[in-house]
């Protein structure tokens, strides 16, 4: 009879159908950096929160180390809805908006906390809604920290590294910014990096301790010099047709996770860039090099032209909101 009474109950569970409200709704977040780095963590805290928050409704699979996609790969495959959220770096978005290559000014920001100030401004938020025309919708900025330069000689001045040729993020900006110090610029996805340094297809690179180190550059960079001298972060994506078609409630509670998700990559980014640097500096691979306040002053002084050259395409009114965050006082 009970038996009887559990076969029933599960015919009737059987007969209701395979109800959406049961399936949970399978979302995947391809990045492409190791799991040990900022964003590597944040997605994960993003899928544990989510879960917790969504329990049944919602699964998130994490795909690390462009397991899945790599970076051009993964623009074409969330406007496809092949995955359902990547989290770029801001340098790999100028396909679609010429505004967030704000980012990418040589020497704009004095530090991270400038940076996380522009995004909480107005003119930084409304740069998260910036693509919804191209279907993308921005649902958090994510940091990573700023950018050290290497090759295998120092680059102490910009003369250094003329004739050099460098691996970029597909930006213009950053083109530009190698060509104004006389090197070549060379796009080439993440993923390709290490070994193009290791053949010599490349001679230098520009990128975060964190990655740097979990991409082990430093082991193919006899010199990195800690230069600071640009902003590597993230924007966290969406397909935008595919969030608004969600359900109010577990668009609320994704909203949650992805709150605190990027509070804790923000708490731990600049303490894992720190500790990349020394175990960088323990590898005993490669040579550290601090610049003077008088060489910074060349680097910046060779790059500035950059500026006036993107000027029109970015708007002079947001290249001022985002010298602005470098004071503590405003926004
Ligand atoms: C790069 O291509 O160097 C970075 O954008 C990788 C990343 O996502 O941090």
């Amino acid at each position: 009879m009970k038996k009887w009474l559990l076969a029933a109950a599960a015919g009737a569970v059987l007969l209701a159908g395979p109800s959406a409200a049961q399936q949970p709704i399978v979302i995947k977040f391809s990045h492409v950096v190791a799991e040990k780095t900022p964003k590597g963590q944040a997605a994960l805290k993003f899928k544990e929160e989510a879960e917790k928050l969504l329990p049944g409704k919602v699964k998130v699979e994490v795909y690390p180390s462009s397991q899945l996609f790599g970076d051009a790969k993964e623009m074409e495959a969330i406007a496809l809805g092949d995955v359902q959220m990547i989290a770029p770096s801001l340098s790999k978005f100028d396909k679609f908006t010429k505004k967030i290559q704000v980012f990418d000014l040589p020497f704009l920001f004095n530090d991270t906390d400038a940076i996380d100030r522009f995004q909480e401004s107005a003119a930084g938020k409304d740069l998260l809604k910036s693509m919804e025309s191209k279907g993308l919708l921005g649902l958090a900025f994510w940091h990573n920290g700023l950018k050290q330069i290497s090759a295998n000689k120092p680059l102490l001045v910009p003369e250094d590294a003329k004739g050099l040729k460098f691996r970029i993020q597909a930006s213009d900006i950053l083109a530009a910014q190698f060509q104004a110090l006389g090197a070549t610029p060379q796009k080439l996805a993440f993923s390709e990096v290490y070994q193009a340094l290791q053949t010599g297809t490349v001679d230098g690179q520009e990128n975060t301790w964190s990655n740097i180190y979990s991409q082990k550059f430093h082991e193919a960079q006899k010199h990195i010099t800690e230069s600071n001298h640009g902003a590597l972060d993230y924007m966290v994506v969406v397909n935008a047709k595919w969030w608004n078609g969600l359900p109010q409630d577990v668009r609320d509670g994704l909203t949650k996770a992805m709150t605190i998700a990027t509070k804790t990559n923000n708490d731990i980014a600049e303490r894992l860039n720190k500790e990349a640097l020394e175990k960088i500096k323990a590898s005993g691979t490669t040579t550290v090099h601090v610049l003077t306040p008088a060489q910074r002053a060349q680097w910046q002084k060779a790059m500035k032209p950059v500026w006036d050259k993107f000027e029109g395409q970015i708007g002079k009114d947001l290249i001022d909101a985002a010298l602005k965050s470098n004071s503590a006082k405003t926004n």
